[in-house]
This record gives structure tokens, sequence and C-alpha cells, in this order.
């Protein structure tokens, strides 16, 4: 599944743990693919309030879902995601509407089910561009999706510099809430999967947190 010379990078964390700036830098330094499973999560919910369906009616949505076919746009170093064909503006998927139900949409078990395999099929797409690997952020990328990455974190902080930063974004994010409901879902819980190496974010800069990640990833890859 995972052959010597491609890498696979976890990256887990809550809201604003800093994985997203965090995984940019890792896809810059090592030549790895970017992907941002919670943009997949908000671009599906997005596609899924436009068809009119509530996340508590779960016939609703296997049937919405059976609409829906998944494409993959390269951007950068990113992998976007398409849903019928387009990509979901970042506006939107960042959106009020799409914060306030992305995690009642995720917490689904048909929506996880849909996306497990588009999310293990970026390792291909990877290899056919070229990547070295690549790295994966989201709540359950260690545990569930790749969990024989080759490297695995979990990123937290306090939740008042995640409120802090959020803000400095301009974003309008209920964080605390989210983290509650991801947290608390049957379906692959937000939490620390054994064998990950838990990074605290709280106190330290960027450059301080890809260095804590970077470091044993060089180190692997020079041994
Ligand atoms: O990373 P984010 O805050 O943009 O993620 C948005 C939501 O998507 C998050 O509240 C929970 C869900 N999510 C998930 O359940 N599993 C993932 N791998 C990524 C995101």
């Amino acid at each position: 599944m995972n052959p010597k010379n491609f890498l696979i990078v976890a990256i887990d964390g809550g809201a604003a743990s800093g994985k997203s700036s965090t995984s940019r830098a890792l896809s810059a330094r090592f030549n790895l693919l970017h992907v941002d499973t919670g943009s997949f999560y908000r671009a599906l919910t997005a596609e899924l309030l436009r068809a009119g369906v509530s996340p508590a009616d779960q016939v609703a949505v296997e049937a919405a879902l059976g609409r829906i076919t998944l494409g993959t746009r390269l951007e950068g170093r990113s992998a976007l995601m398409e849903v019928g064909g387009r990509v979901v503006p970042e506006a939107e998927i960042r959106g009020r509407e799409v914060n306030a139900h992305v995690s009642h949409f995720a917490a689904v078990p048909a929506v996880r089910a849909f996306l497990l395999a588009y999310q293990r099929g970026q390792a291909g797409f990877a290899r056919d561009r070229g990547f070295r690997g690549l790295v994966m952020e989201g709540r359950d990328i260690g545990s569930v999706i790749f969990p024989q990455a080759d490297h695995r974190f979990f990123l937290h902080a306090d939740p008042e510099e995640r409120a802090r930063r959020r803000a400095r974004e301009g974003g309008q994010d209920s964080i605390a809430e989210r983290d509650r409901l991801d947290s608390s879902r049957q379906a692959a819980p937000l939490a620390c999967p054994p064998g990950a190496v838990a990074v605290d974010t709280t106190f330290n800069t960027l450059d301080e947190v890809v260095e804590t990640i970077a470091r044993p990833i060089t180190a692997a890859l020079s041994a």
C-alpha cells in the first residue's frame, strides 16, 4: 500500500490547531501533495445544503450522495475537490452556513464512507503528478484513512489561542462547538490516535511547529 519511495504524512487536530499552515509548509519542503480533507467535508456540505438535505435525514443524505460525482483538480501543490465538475468557491466553503452544518454532516457514517475511497485515492493522484508523497490533514487521517502513514502527528492548542487565530483570519467559526461535535461523534471521532506524535502549538510559531514535524521526516529520509 505504501511503497518506500512514496511518503505519507498524516496531520490531525481540532479546528484552528495549525494544521493547514503546517501542512502547506511541509508540502513545499518535501514536495508533497497537500490534501486538506476538511475542505472536502466542507465542499460536500455546501453541495448537500444546496440539494436541500438535512443531516438528520440519513436516507435523503444517501440518496443525494448517490447523485454526486467527485473529481480532483491540482492548484499549486494542493488537491481541490470537484463536486459535479466544479470547485466550490472558498468563500462558500468557509462561510457561515457551511461552518454551522459541516460537523453534523461529517458525523453521518454514509458521508464518511462516501469520502473514504476518494481520500485514499489522493495517493494515486499525487503519484501520477510526480509528487514524492502527500501530506493529508484532517481529523481521522492517522486513525482511519492512512493508519499506516510513515508519519502521524496530532496538533492541539489551547481553545483561547485557537479562537484568536480564527478571528485573525477574519473567520466566523464556532470552533469549540465544532470540536465538541467532532470529538463526541460515533464515527471516527477526533482524537490523538495511538502511536501518533502529539504537538502542542499554543506557544510555538509556525516555523517552530514545522521544524518539530520536519525533523523526524528528514531523519527518516536520510536514514
Ligand atoms: O479542518 P476543518 O475545520 O476545515 O474541517 C471542517 C469539518 O470537517 C470539521 O468540523 C470536521 C470535519 N472533518 C472530519 O470529520 N474529518 C476530516 N478528516 C476532516 C474534517
